[in-house]
């Protein structure tokens, strides 16, 4: 195994930030004119997140490709972190938006639409009711409420190192076993342990001893990690996480959000999982913010009377906004004619030969290094074998080197997830686009090996 040069690391930092500051003059005045408007530049706070000194402003997004104010072209591998994985803009969903926006965007008033998605949603992922959320982080927390009522237990049980959006109970770490405040989560309501307990991921003792005492309403998990890079389940854990969750009364909610990488029924459908509940988001309307969360009928029978409710407009479940008839006409559009299994047909070898494409660096020039591959989505992790668990992952972080090659790989027209070492694969990605990655991959690499 080679060892990466770290003087090298700060060297082409230098020179990469000094090529970035040149061909983006006018995103860095209107970095400037923002900062004094927007809390620190942008008007989301990951977005200075991007490698560079300043983020780069966009003009422009069609199909794997965006364009930036200052006329550079990149090849989008971060795809909105999955918002927008089947495309920017797919003509079908612009199509539909069009249309529906001249016809009422919201009414409060179901429109027949959404029967169909609730529809097509049970046959793709295997639940019999649906409700439409905006962000998948409220269908997150609106399932934790369902599972709470359902169960009449307070605690959740969540997976160290897991992201599912800003669910406060979800917002933690696992430290010498106590679960504290994730370091970046700004004002807590509560301490976490109170509302979460926590386990390392395909740790099964762990899991049973979190819930035997009986006082979790539910597992809020993804069914392979995709925050902390991925993180595969060993085999027999989903399983394992079944029986254990259904032999201590807790419910089970998957969290596909990301994991819709795996087909067009998620992971649950190609390993068939049997959840309780169900959660997504981003993808589904093309990036129009619209989520949904499927409930089984042990679920239903337990809170349809409330639902019913008289008081049912406090219920804490959905919002204003939420399953307007936008929304639902672009979530339509982008289930029947953008996430296809003709989509995934096409996708499924790009994502292969980019694996392989990164795979074959990494052993060509012997870093200590891996690739891993969940559908769709591809990551390498800076350690030498897959992570098994966050702790696992975050132990092999090296946020200097993932800087640079990000911004490495920017200042050569692609760009990755902010995070992590993160690519997707749309309908729009070409053999050719893969290939580009494979080359600017390489370059990096070897100008950081001893
Ligand atoms: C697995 C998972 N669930 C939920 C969310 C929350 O999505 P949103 O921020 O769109 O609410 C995320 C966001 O990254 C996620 O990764």
């Amino acid at each position: 195994m080679k060892n990466i040069d770290r003087s090298r690391i700060k060297e082409l930092m230098v020179r990469e930030e000094r090529q970035f500051v040149k061909e983006h003059p006018k995103s860095k005045a209107l970095f400037k004119r923002a900062k004094a408007c927007l809390l620190a530049g942008v008007p989301m706070n990951w977005m200075v997140r991007w490698a560079g000194p300043y983020p780069i402003f966009a003009k422009e997004g069609q199909g794997t490709f965006i364009t930036d104010v200052d006329g550079n072209r990149y090849l989008d591998l971060c795809l909105g972190d999955t918002g927008s994985m089947f495309g920017h803009s797919p003509k079908a969903v612009v199509d539909a938006v069009k249309k529906q926006i001249t016809k009422g965007i919201t009414m409060m008033l179901p429109s027949e639409e959404s029967i169909w998605v609730g529809e097509e949603l049970g046959r793709r992922f295997g639940l019999p009711y649906w409700q439409i959320a905006m962000t998948a982080t409220d269908a997150n927390r609106f399932s934790i409420r369902l599972a709470r009522e359902v169960t009449r237990r307070r605690k959740i049980l969540v997976v160290s190192g897991c992201y599912h959006g800003t669910v406060d109970e979800s917002l933690i770490a696992l430290e010498n076993g106590r679960v504290v405040p994730r370091s970046g989560n700004i004002g807590p309501p509560v301490d976490p342990e109170v509302t979460t307990k926590a386990v390392e991921f395909n740790d099964l003792p762990a899991l049973e001893k979190a819930l035997a005492p009986g006082d979790v309403a539910c597992v809020l998990a993804e069914p392979a990690m995709t925050n902390r890079g991925i993180i595969l389940p060993d085999p027999g854990y989903h399983d394992a996480l079944r029986a254990l969750t259904r032999r201590y009364g807790s419910l089970l909610i998957i969290d596909e959000t990301h994991t819709i990488c795996c087909g067009i029924g998620g992971y649950t459908r190609e390993y068939g999982l049997k959840p309780d509940i169900i959660t997504m988001g981003k993808p589904l309307a093309s990036g129009v913010p619209v989520a949904a969360y499927g409930i089984s009928q042990y679920v239903s029978d337990r809170v349809m009377a409330r639902i019913l409710d008289e008081g049912t407009d406090e219920s804490g479940l959905g919002g204003t906004l939420t399953g307007n008839a936008l929304a639902v006409a672009a979530m339509r559009a982008t289930l029947e004619k953008v996430i296809t299994q003709k989509a995934f047909d096409k996708m499924m070898p790009l994502a292969e030969r980019f694996e392989k494409g990164v795979d074959d660096i990494i052993r060509a020039y012997q870093v200590p290094w891996n690739v891993t591959r969940l559908g769709v989505r591809i990551e390498y992790h800076f350690m030498p074998r897959p992570p098994r668990n966050g702790a696992e992952a975050d132990a092999a972080k090296d946020s200097e080197l993932e800087k640079l090659m990000h911004l490495m790989a920017l200042n050569r027209g692609i760009l990755l997830t902010p995070f992590h070492n993160m690519a997707l694969i749309s309908p729009f990605t070409t053999r050719a686009d893969v290939d580009r990655h494979t080359e600017v991959f390489e370059e990096s690499v070897m100008r950081l090996v001893k």
